[in-house]
C-alpha cells in the first residue's frame, strides 16, 4: 500500500525552545513534534514551523546561514525577506526575517503599531515560503491574532488559487480578546482588504483575528468548553453572533503538555525525582522548595503556589485577596510570575504583610516554576477566563492539586473532588474571592486528611495529558478537510 503525505505549514509567534511567553510557546513547541509521530504506513505528516526571527532567537543561534532570500510584494511596497532553517525534533523550523522585525524590539511590545507591522510582515512571507521551498501544503495552521491574516490573505494569492485543491485553513483560538486591534494602519500599507464576511460586525473586519477567524476553514479553540463560551457574550468578545453563525466550522480540541520536558520521574530541575507509585520525594521538593525560599519547614501546613502571568485574566487580584481573607489559617504560599504591575506590587505587598508565610518572585523562572510544581501542595488558578490553561494539566501530573475555577479547559481538565475522594482538584464557579476562599478551605480539609489527600495526589498523576489524544484529533481534522 502506498503512503500518503499530507503537507502542513504551522505558523506561530513563539514556540519552546526558541522563545517562550506563554502557553502558545509550549504549544507550537510539542504539538508538531507530537503530529510528526503519528505518521505510519500509511500516512506521513510533514508538517513544518514557521517563526520571526526575533532578536532573542538571533542571539540563541548566531551562526544560523541564510537559507535563501526574496522581495516580498505587497500593496505596492517590497519588503526583502531572509529564510533561515533550523531542525528540531525532527521539525523543520523556518525563521522569517526582515525589517518589520527589528532585533532590538521585544517579542510582544507595548506598540501596537510596531507589534502588527511585524505580524502582518510576518504572516504575508510565511504564504510565499511553499513557493520558495517548492513545497506544497495542504494545510496551513495558524495560531492567534498574530498569524491569522495569513489565513485571510490565502485565499487571494495567486499561487495558490492555481493550486488545486486549495489548501484548508486552520486557525486555533488560543485567547480570543488578543484580536490585533490597531493593525489597521498595516493592513492598508500592506495592501490587504477588509474581511467580507456579512456575519463579521463592521468593526472587526478590519482586526486580524477576526479576519482569520471569517476565512478558515476550521476554528479550534483550544478546549470543548471553551468552544462553547465564546458562543456566549460573556466569553464571546462581541464575536458570539459571528460564531454561531458559523458554529460548523467551530471543534474544540484540549491543548496536551509534553510529557517528556514535564516528568517528576526524570525532571532534572528537582531534587529528588518520584512518581505515583512513590511519592517520598514530592515531600523532600517541598522542603528543599522551602528552604530555598527562606520559609520555615511546618508539620501539616498546605504549600499553596500561583505559577502565572501576572493578568486580570488569571485572576491573581481574586488569588491575593483570598489569601488575606485566610491570613489565619495554617498555609504557605509561593507566588511566581510577572505582568502588570499592579498585580505585581500586590503580591508583592502579600510578602511583605506576611513574610512569614508568603514569597513573591516576581520573574518568568522556567527551572524555579518546575521546583514549585513538584514541591508544592496546592496550586491556585483562579482565571476569569482559560482557554485551555496549561499550569493545572502540569501541576497535575506533579501531585499537586488545583483550586480552580470552573472555566475553559480548567473545567474540562478538573474533576471536582466529591465526598467519596473522587476527583482531582477543587473547582467554583463564580469570579469571587469569597468562592476562592471557600474552595481553598475545601482543599485545606481535604489535605488534613493524609490519606484521603494522597488517594487524591494518585487520582490526579494517573491521567494522560500528554498530546496523543490530541494530536490525532488534529490529524483526523486534517484528514477530515482534505477528504472534503
Ligand atoms: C493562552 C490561553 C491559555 C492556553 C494557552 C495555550 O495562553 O490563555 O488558556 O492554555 O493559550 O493554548
Amino acid at each position: 500500500m502506498s503512503q500518503r503525505q499530507i503537507n502542513i505549514l504551522f505558523l506561530a509567534s513563539e514556540a519552546d525552545p526558541f522563545v517562550k511567553i506563554g502557553g502558545l510557546g509550549d504549544v507550537a513547541g510539542s504539538l508538531p513534534p507530537a503530529i510528526q509521530n503519528l505518521s505510519n504506513d500509511t500516512i506521513k505528516y510533514d508538517i513544518r514551523l514557521a517563526l520571526p526571527f526575533y532578536g532573542v532567537i538571533k542571539k540563541k543561534l548566531p551562526n544560523l546561514p541564510k537559507m535563501g532570500e526574496f522581495p516580498l510584494h505587497t500593496g505596492g511596497i517590497i519588503i526583502q525577506t531572509s529564510i533561515f532553517e533550523y531542525t528540531h525534533r525532527g521539525i523543520p523550523v523556518y525563521f522569517i526575517d526582515g525589517a518589520p522585525i527589528k532585533e532590538e524590539d521585544p517579542v510582544y511590545g507595548s506598540n501596537f503599531v510596531a507589534d502588527s507591522e511585524k505580524f502582518v510582515f510576518f504572516s504575508l512571507a510565511c504564504l510565499e515560503l511553499p513557493r520558495f521551498l517548492k513545497w506544497r501544503i495542504d494545510i496551513l495552521h495558524a495560531n492567534d491574532w498574530h498569524t491569522a491574516v495569513a489565513i485571510h490573505q490565502l485565499s487571494t494569492q495567486a499561487v495558490f488559487r492555481q493550486s488545486s485543491p486549495m489548501p484548508k485553513k486552520i486557525l486555533t483560538l488560543h485567547n480570543l480578546p488578543f484580536m490585533g486591534a490597531g493593525s489597521e494602519d498595516a493592513l492598508t500599507r500592506f495592501g490587504i482588504e477588509p474581511a467580507d464576511d456579512p456575519h463579521l460586525p463592521t468593526w472587526a473586519r478590519t482586526i486580524p483575528l477576526p479576519m482569520g477567524l471569517a476565512s478558515a476553514d476550521r476554528i479550534v479553540p483550544v478546549s470543548r468548553s471553551y468552544a462553547q463560551e465564546i458562543l456566549t457574550p460573556e466569553f464571546g468578545c462581541g464575536l458570539e453572533s459571528f460564531f454561531k453563525s458559523h458554529s460548523e466550522k467551530i471543534w474544540g480540541i484540549i491543548n496536551g503538555i509534553d510529557n517528556t520536558g514535564w516528568d517528576p520521574a526524570s525532571d532534572k530541575f528537582i531534587t529528588s525525582n518520584f512518581n505515583v507509585e512513590n511519592l517520598s520525594g514530592k515531600i523532600s521538593c517541598k522542603n528543599t522548595l522551602l528552604t530555598e525560599l527562606g520559609l520555615n519547614l511546618q508539620p501539616r501546613t498546605p504549600l499553596i503556589v500561583l505559577i502565572s502571568r501576572m493578568d486580570q485574566q488569571k485572576g491573581v487580584d481574586l488569588a491575593i485577596n483570598s489569601l488575606r481573607m485566610i491570613e489565619n489559617l495554617r498555609w504557605q504560599a509561593i507566588i511566581l510570575g510577572s505582568g502588570d504591575s499592579k498585580l505585581e506590587s500586590a503580591a508583592m505587598d502579600l510578602e511583605n504583610s506576611l513574610p512569614e508565610k508568603v514569597r513573591a518572585k516576581i520573574l518568568f523562572d522556567s527551572a524555579l516554576s518546575h521546583r514549585m510544581y513538584a514541591g508544592a501542595d496546592i496550586l491556585l488558578m483562579p482565571s476569569r477566563y482559560e482557554p485551555c490553561g496549561l499550569s493545572q494539566l502540569i501541576a497535575m501530573r506533579y501531585g499537586t492539586l488545583p483550586v480552580a475555577r470552573a472555566t475553559g479547559g480548567l473545567k474540562d481538565t478538573i474533576r471536582d473532588v466529591d465526598k467519596h475522594g473522587h476527583g482531582t482538584g477543587f473547582l467554583f464557579s463564580e469570579a469571587s474571592a469569597n468562592e476562592t476562599v471557600k474552595a481553598l478551605k475545601r482543599s485545606m480539609e481535604a489535605y488534613m486528611q493524609q490519606e484521603r489527600w494522597n488517594g487524591l495526589i494518585r487520582n490526579a498523576m494517573d491521567q494522560d495529558f500528554s498530546w496523543n489524544n490530541s494530536a490525532k484529533e488534529y490529524c483526523a481534522l486534517y484528514q477530515q478537510l482534505i477528504e472534503k
